[in-house]
């Protein structure tokens, strides 16, 4: 059976670099294309930034790859992560040889809790100028995402597993997150490390060489993984994924990039990349390692859009990325 691909490229330099990593994914695998609507362009059309279809063919397809969006990125990308039953954010941040790094010996996979925690969206008002916030950590969740991120470290050959927590603070929210990752680190015999999330912060941009899977909350590892997007060279570079039981949508981490959009020189790679974690999902392993083969010797050799220094356009650098599948 052929596989259903959901794209929606969403604003912005999302619709260039959308349809460059679809043109990559189409030389290597034969997969049917649905494509869809959302973001700002949408909302001013039809007055929904996602439409209820668009959300139900995300429900229906074997896996999703989304552009960005711009002002209504919120109201588009959080119903998409639900929509495919996302729990587990992966995000890889490595450094490339031909790229210039702050840290190139970067290679870090940040496996964020995606569902819970400040993210919850549980806040309120309860007086003029007094706000709260409810954290929200289960049992359930944590052992999920302990469980995806070990599995995740084993499989992909990651010596190093790190913890990140601040349990001594959040002694009941982050104690039972942290409680239920030993369990589950026990279970599976896995050796790891617990780290505080401030310290992680500086030991990783001190000495990111000593890690490599770092499980965390939602809000750490939504900051951690932005913080190791600066010591490998930009955004650019860096893909995701949003992985549920059955579904899973990926996506660049970078947004619609308005200073450069409409110009054709928005750098592909993070959304190739993202096309290569989907290929990984779908199962077709050797192809995803074919297509990241592909940008390494690209970025190695060059041709660079201008963020890497170079003056290629998308076009170029997707060309070459083709070019180079055969290597
Ligand atoms: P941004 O990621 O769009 O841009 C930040 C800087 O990085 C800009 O200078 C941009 O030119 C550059 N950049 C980003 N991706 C690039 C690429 N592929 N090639 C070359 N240069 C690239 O973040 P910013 O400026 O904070 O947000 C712009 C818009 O995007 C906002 O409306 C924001 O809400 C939205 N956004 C959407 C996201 C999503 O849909 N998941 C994520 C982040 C931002
Ligand atoms: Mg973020």
């Amino acid at each position: 059976m052929t596989e259903t691909v959901l794209v929606v490229p969403g604003d912005g330099i999302g619709q260039e670099v959308v349809p460059a990593a679809v043109e990559v994914l189409a030389s290597v695998v034969d997969l049917e294309y649905v494509e869809a609507e959302a973001g700002d362009a949408t909302e001013a059309a039809t007055g929904e930034a996602l439409p209820a279809e668009t959300y139900r063919l995300a429900t229906e397809a074997d896996a999703t790859l989304f552009g960005a969006a711009g002002e209504t990125a919120a109201d588009v990308i959080l119903p998409l992560r639900e929509a495919v039953g996302s729990f587990a954010n992966l995000r890889p941040a490595r450094a490339y040889p031909g790229v210039d790094a702050l840290r190139p010996e970067t290679d870090l996979v940040f496996v964020r809790e995606n569902t819970e925690g400040v993210y919850a969206g549980i806040e309120s008002e309860i007086a003029a100028g007094v706000t709260t916030l409810t954290r929200v950590v289960t049992e359930d969740a944590s052992r999920r995402i302990a469980e995806y991120g070990f599995t995740y470290a084993e499989e992909n050959g990651y010596a190093s597993v790190t913890v990140a927590h601040k349990a001594n603070v959040m002694r009941t929210t982050d104690g039972l997150f942290l409680e239920t990752v030993r369990a589950v680190g026990d279970e599976l015999g896995a050796d790891y490390d617990e780290a505080l999330m401030d310290a992680l912060a500086m030991h990783l941009l001190l000495r990111p060489e000593e890690y490599g899977v770092v499980i965390c909350p939602n809000l750490a590892g939504d900051v951690l993984s932005d913080l190791a997007a600066g010591l490998v060279g930009g955004l650019g570079l860096l893909p995701s994924a949003n992985v549920g039981a059955d579904n899973a949508l990926f996506e660049p981490v970078h947004g619609t990039a308005p200073d450069i959009a409409g110009e054709g020189v928005a750098n592909p790679t993070a959304a190739i990349l993202s096309a290569a974690m989907l290929l990984e999902h779908l199962g077709y392993g050797e192809e995803a390692t074919g297509v990241r083969r592909s940008v390494e010797a690209v970025l190695a050799d060059g041709p660079h859009t201008p963020d890497l220094g170079g003056d290629a356009t998308t076009t170029d650098v997707t060309a070459a990325v083709i070019d180079r599948l055969g290597d």
